[in-house]
């Protein structure tokens, strides 16, 4: 009896560091995870979200990229969010960001909103992965259920935000495939979330390079782009253009055909069909969009899984800029 008790403990000890080694912090996210605690957690964020695009359609565009900015850099933990302090900088002006990356005030619009029909409850990072979602919607993309229970982070990393983990748009097709990887995104994941650059517009000076220089580019196209895009570094910086020049607030699969056109606008997108290893993914989302759409959907769930803090780690935060 004593023996066989004490198998029993040290069983039940080893299926315990099994699980413990088996499940990443990952597996504690879950679709439900405010169904008792918040169920208008969806309707509150939805409508705030479907307010903003109704203003300004391309701040969908904006909460989508807000989404991968934040779980790029530390995981999806609304690092992105916060306000720099007196004692340390933030992620808001790192290179990635800096000029560059918008929506904190439609945040900001949500978090109070959520925080009135359950204080304390609902973490920014897990508003950012709804407002994703929601504006890919709006926009007419895919669906998919937004899986919960991230917690904030206290603190924000500018080193961690420079550091490349957020690739530029100068990347090589190598360099994107890699900086995927290292988060767990297949090549795959790479190519189909690439595909949000069907809404949202980018700054001259992340396409100077490419409508000057490169030769893979349309000629009509680049012309076009030159038009508002002065060719001295310094001048017109800030000067948009859409990412996909056909229908840059609809989300549709429309990017893929631009880069069988050489119609890409980022380096960062045309070297995705420029005779390597992808060539194949994006004719096959060119002719398929409802693959585009399903593959879409399963990747930006991968994507919210980066590195989630949950249990007691982080905080559900008061103010999506500091911490409480
Ligand atoms: C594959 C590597 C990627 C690179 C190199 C890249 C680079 C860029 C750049 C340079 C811009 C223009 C920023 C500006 O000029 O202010 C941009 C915009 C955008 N990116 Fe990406 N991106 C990548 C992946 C992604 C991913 C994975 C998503 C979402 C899941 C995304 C969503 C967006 C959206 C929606 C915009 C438009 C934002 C707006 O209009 O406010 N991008 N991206
Ligand atoms: C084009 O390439 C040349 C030679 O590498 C470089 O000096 C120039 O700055 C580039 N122009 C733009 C607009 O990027």
């Amino acid at each position: 009896m004593v023996a066989s008790s004490t198998s029993m403990v040290l069983l039940a000890a080893l299926f315990a560091t099994a699980a413990l080694l088996t499940s990443g912090a990952s597996a504690q996210l879950s679709t439900g995870y405010y169904k008792k605690t918040c169920p208008k957690v969806f309707d509150t964020v939805e409508s705030v979200v479907m307010s903003a695009i109704d203003k300004e359609k391309r701040m969908g565009a904006s909460l989508l990229r807000l989404h991968f900015h934040d779980c790029f850099v530390q995981g999806c933990d609304g690092s992105v969010l916060l306000d720099d302090t007196s004692s340390s900088r933030g992620e808001k002006t790192a290179n990635p960001n800096v000029n560059s990356i918008r929506g904190f005030n439609v945040v900001d619009d949500i978090k109070s909103k959520v925080e009135s029909v359950c204080p304390g409850v609902v973490s920014c990072a897990d508003i950012l992965a709804i407002a994703a979602r929601d504006s890919t919607v709006i926009l007419g993309g895919p669906t998919w259920d937004v899986k919960l229970g991230r917690r904030d982070s206290k603190t924000a990393s500018l080193a961690a935000a420079n550091s490349g983990v957020i690739p530029p748009p100068s990347s090589t097709l190598n360099n994107l495939i890699n900086r995927f990887q290292n988060l767990g995104l297949s090549t795959k994941d790479m190519v189909v979330l690439s595909g949000s650059h069907t809404i949202g517009q980018a700054r001259c000076t992340t396409f100077r390079g490419r409508i000057y220089n490169e030769s893979n580019i349309d000629g009509s196209f680049a012309r076009t782009r030159q038009g508002s895009c002065p060719r001295t570094s310094g001048s017109g910086d800030n000067n948009l253009a859409p990412l996909d020049l056909k229908s840059p607030t609809f989300f549709d699969g429309s990017y893929y055909k631009n880069l069988l056109d050489k119609k890409g606008l980022l380096h960062s997108d045309q070297v995705l069909y420029n005779g390597g290893s992808t060539d194949n993914l994006v004719e096959a989302y060119s002719k398929n969009p409802k693959a585009f759409a399903n593959d879409f959907a399963a990747a930006m769930i991968k994507m919210g899984d980066i590195s989630p803090l949950t249990g007691s780690s982080g905080e559900i935060r008061k103010n999506c800029r500091k911490a409480n």
